[in-house]
Parts: structure tokens; sequence; C-alpha cells
């Protein structure tokens, strides 16, 4: 290339990259955040497994949305932080965080001893349980019944450990999925006997399948699950923020608005 060239060449690279800026595009840092090209309010980057209604789906314009999401919404809003959402698959979405792809997951997550040595967890923002559901002809009656039957779960979930500590981790019996809706659609086809998944989510798939006829059986053996947003181990000043946001959202009345859009009025 000739000097003249060379130098016309730089100064389109600069000027495209002027015209980048000026269009307001977004860089990515390492942690995943975008920052604006001025240095100015990072993007903080949430994932979602959005194939999980109520709390997050995509709507037929392939935007996330659900109760989380609102919910993360009016915590951002609070925390004076913006965000946006990436659809991520629940089984790779704890590495997504730790990685640096994601900043913020919001995805229905029950805090656990377990996976709070990876992540920090903000205070819980959701109460929910395990809730089996079997074809509405079905002799299950509690838990333990599964023990000889085939049981399908998300994999990885607070449900797939479950029906592991009762059923053994290797049995082949316990048959796993990439998603709950599509381990209610195998129970609704008779390719398993039974899912094992979170309340909500069975009782939000069953209200909208009736002909699918299904029931839920509930059991007392199932621990209380609290959901929480989990951020990167150690980002205090990030989880501060949204800590300050769910008090925030949760004394204003923001939190209960949203929670009867998705679940009705509250009974307490
Ligand atoms: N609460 C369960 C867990 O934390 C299931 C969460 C699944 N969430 C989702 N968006 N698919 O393991």
């Amino acid at each position: 290339m000739s000097m003249k060239r060379r130098a016309f060449a730089l100064a389109l690279v600069v000027a495209s990259g002027l015209l980048l800026s000026a269009c307001g595009k977004k860089e990515e840092t390492a942690s995943g955040r975008s920052v604006g090209p001025d240095g100015s309010q990072p993007v903080y980057v949430v994932g979602s497994d959005a194939a999980y209604a109520p709390f997050e789906f995509e709507t037929d314009n392939r935007q996330i949305a659900g109760f989380d999401i609102d919910v993360m919404k009016a915590v951002a809003d609070k925390a004076g932080i913006s965000i946006r959402f990436i659809n991520t698959p629940f089984e790779g979405i704890f590495n997504s965080l730790v990685q640096g792809d994601r900043d913020i997951l919001i995805s229905a997550i029950t805090i656990t001893d377990e996976r709070s040595k990876q992540m920090d967890f903000s205070t819980p923002y959701f109460e929910a349980s395990q809730l089996i559901a079997v074809p509405a002809n079905s002799t299950v009656q509690k838990f333990d019944d599964l023990k000889s039957m085939k049981v399908g779960v998300q994999t990885a979930t607070t449900g797939d450990e479950v029906v592991q500590k009762l059923m053994g981790k290797n049995n082949p019996s316990v048959k796993r999925f990439e998603g709950t809706p599509l381990a209610m659609k195998e129970l609704e086809a008779g390719g398993v006997d039974a899912v094992v998944a979170d309340n909500g989510v069975v009782v939000n798939f069953i209200a909208n399948n009736p002909n699918a006829k299904l029931r839920t059986v509930t059991d007392g053996s199932f621990p209380k699950e609290y959901y929480g947003i989990a951020v990167r181990k150690g980002d205090a000043e990030l989880l501060a923020k949204i800590n300050k946001g769910i008090d925030a959202i949760k004394a204003d009345g923001t939190y209960d608005a949203i929670y009867e859009r998705y679940f009705g009025k509250k009974k307490s």
C-alpha cells in the first residue's frame, strides 16, 4: 500500500469509528457490561432463560417479558442502573455470569448454598416450592409414589435435585429436559409419568393447557425455595444497588402491583 493509500485507509477507519460512536455504539467490556463511547453509564447485561412463563417468556415479537422482567426493570429503575436482557439457556446461565458474559441473572433462580459459593444473591424476591404434575387420572398421591415411575425435570434445576435425591443420580427413569415446558409437553404426550418443577410454572402451564388434562400433587417434603437475583461473586456495589431497588419496590407498592398482574391478589 502506498503512503497515500495507507493514510486514506486510516482516515476511513477513524471516520467510521467516529460515525459509530456518533450513533451511540456501545462497547462491550471484558465484564460483559457495555459502556458508552464516552465512558458513560454502563449497561448491565441481564441473562434470563425466557421459556419459563409467567416468570420469563418471549412474546410473539420475540421480546422478553414476564414477572421477573418487570421486577428487574423496576429494581433497575430504583437503583438508577441501565440494563438490557439477553435470553440465555438455563443450563449455561451460571457460567455466563461467572465468565463475564452476563452481569446479572434473573431467571426464577432458587438461592441455594451450592450456588452461593459460585455467585452472590440479592435478598429474596419470591417464595416458591416444587410441585408435581401428573395426568388427571394418575394414581400418584405423594412424591414417594414417583420412585418407580418415569419422571421429567428441567436439567440442573432444583426440581432435578429433589428428584435425584429420591430416585438416585444416575437413575435412567429420570428424564432431563432443556426446558420445563418441554418436560410438560412430554407429560402431556405420555412420555413421562410425572414432572417435578417450580409451582408457579406448573400451575401456569396447566391453566393454559386445559386439554392436556393434568393435575398437581403437593408434598410436604418439598422445602421452601426463595428466588434471588444473582451477580458475580464480589460485585458488591452492584448487589447493594439491586438490594436497595428490591427494598424500594417492596416499600412503595410497585412489587405488589407487578405480583398482582401475574398471580392475582396476594393472600396474606
Ligand atoms: N427455581 C428453579 C431453580 O433455580 C428453576 C429455575 C428455572 N428457571 C428458568 N428460567 N428456566 O433451579
